[in-house]
């Protein structure tokens, strides 16, 4: 919907209450507390906001009640164990959002290091975290190629793999159902399975070569939901990958394939995650077409989140311009996301911009070292709001920027 931002300013006076009254959410009424101490504010509304800026003193800058989790939607962020024990981070982590994912903390590697051998601490003190908080888990992730522990990258033969499969989901999903009840809603059971052999012809998609394909062939993929499913039969299920979130390509393709096969043999899957790892100017893919595909998935009876986003700004410079055109690309893409009714969630990859898993790779061309940082966060690192903020923000009060 398009913003009426002077509905219920009179009412209820300036800033963001008005503006959840825009999103038909006059009862929720969002905490007061403030985040950066030196925040810039807002410096363009783009349409939205209206109300804010026509201010003559800052006061409905200074005092708005701005969390993004006050929209009454599920807006996650991955965090890890090691930020919350810092107190900026913690509070920044409980007072804007509602859902976590842990950024590393449940992946195999971390859980089970040796055959058998659980080590649930860093995901538990997550996952009470957001219980405590009030906030739902997305589990992440079960069965991956990458962070895999050595013992089961070797693993040789049908039977040995697929007793490691099933022991793996099993013992964590269990762990989670009867440890923290109710708080790990989804699980993203299998993580980046897809992938595309390039050749003269152009790509064609094919299924990612892991110990899992190799040994069990393409079927793991169902074998592995359909284990998720009899361990916790109350939790969404998703398949997540990343260059699928656009119609077109052949990986989208293949992927979109792939799932609706799952769907056509009953296999118990609930949702499929968009990553979103994306940039300013990235049209892979624009609005429409991230709600083409939403449209596309959600017609097949699955519902659709983003779980991983962030908007690298490598390619445009970390200059105003930058952020501006960052803000832009997050108000866009949560507005699409929001705009179906199968969006369950909005994950963003991190919640500062030092934090980030991009930083790992700093911004490069070729062999070049560009001057400049990923900054693809909402947050910079002093816990203030960016440009990037104001962009969710806005999507999650339902006025997206033209
Ligand atoms: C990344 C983490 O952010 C990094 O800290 C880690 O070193 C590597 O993994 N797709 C996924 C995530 O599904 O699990 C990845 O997370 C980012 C890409």
């Amino acid at each position: 919907m398009k913003c009426s931002l002077w509905n219920g300013v009179g009412a209820v006076g300036f800033g963001a209450s008005a503006l959840f009254a825009c999103a038909g959410d006059e009862d929720t009424a969002p905490p007061q507390t403030e985040v950066g101490a030196l925040e810039p504010g807002p410096l363009l509304s783009y349409g939205c906001r209206q109300d804010e800026t026509k201010q003559s003193t800052p006061r409905g800058l200074a005092n708005a009640p701005k969390t993004l989790r006050a929209a009454d939607r599920q807006v996650g962020a991955a965090v890890s164990a090691a930020g919350l024990e810092d107190p900026a981070y913690a509070q920044t982590v409980a007072e804007q959002f509602n859902q976590l994912t842990p950024e590393n903390e449940m992946k195999w590697e971390s859980i089970e290091p040796e055959p058998g051998v659980f080590d649930f601490s860093r995901a538990d003190t997550i996952v009470a975290f957001a219980r405590d908080n009030g906030m739902h888990v997305r589990g992440h992730t079960l069965v991956w190629h990458s962070q895999l522990p050595a013992w089961v990258e070797a693993l040789t033969g049908a039977d040995a793999v697929r007793e490691a499969m099933t022991r793996h989901i099993q013992m964590v999903m269990a762990h989670f159902r009867d440890t923290f009840p109710g708080t790990v809603v989804v699980w993203d059971v299998v993580n980046e399975a897809m992938n595309v052999m390039q050749g003269p012809m152009g790509g064609v998609p094919i299924y990612r070569d892991s110990v899992f394909s190799r040994e069990l062939g393409e079927g793991f993929i169902a074998e592995a939901f359909q284990i998720a499913h009899d361990t916790d039969p109350d939790v969404l299920l998703f398949y997540n990958d990343f260059g699928v979130e656009g119609v077109n390509g052949a990986k989208s393709t293949g992927t979109f394939d792939m799932v609706s096969g799952l769907v056509a043999a009953g296999v118990p899957i609930d949702g499929i995650g968009f990553q979103m790892h994306t940039a300013p100017t990235d049209q892979g893919p624009n609005s429409a077409d991230f709600a083409a595909n939403s449209a596309r998935y959600s017609a097949l009876g699955l519902q659709v989140e983003i779980t991983e986003m962030d908007v690298s700004l490598c390619s445009t410079g970390s200059n105003v311009l930058g952020q501006e055109l960052q803000r832009f690309r997050y108000n866009s893409i949560v507005s699409s996301c929001f705009g179906s009714p199968a969006c369950r969630s909005v994950t963003l990859w991190g919640i500062t911009d030092p934090s980030s898993w991009l930083n790992s790779n700093g911004c490069t061309q070729g062999t070049l070292v560009l001057d400049t940082k990923p900054a693809p966060l909402a947050f910079d690192e002093a816990y203030a709001r960016k440009p990037a903020w104001w962009g969710i923000y806005d999507a999650l009060a339902g006025c997206q920027y033209q």
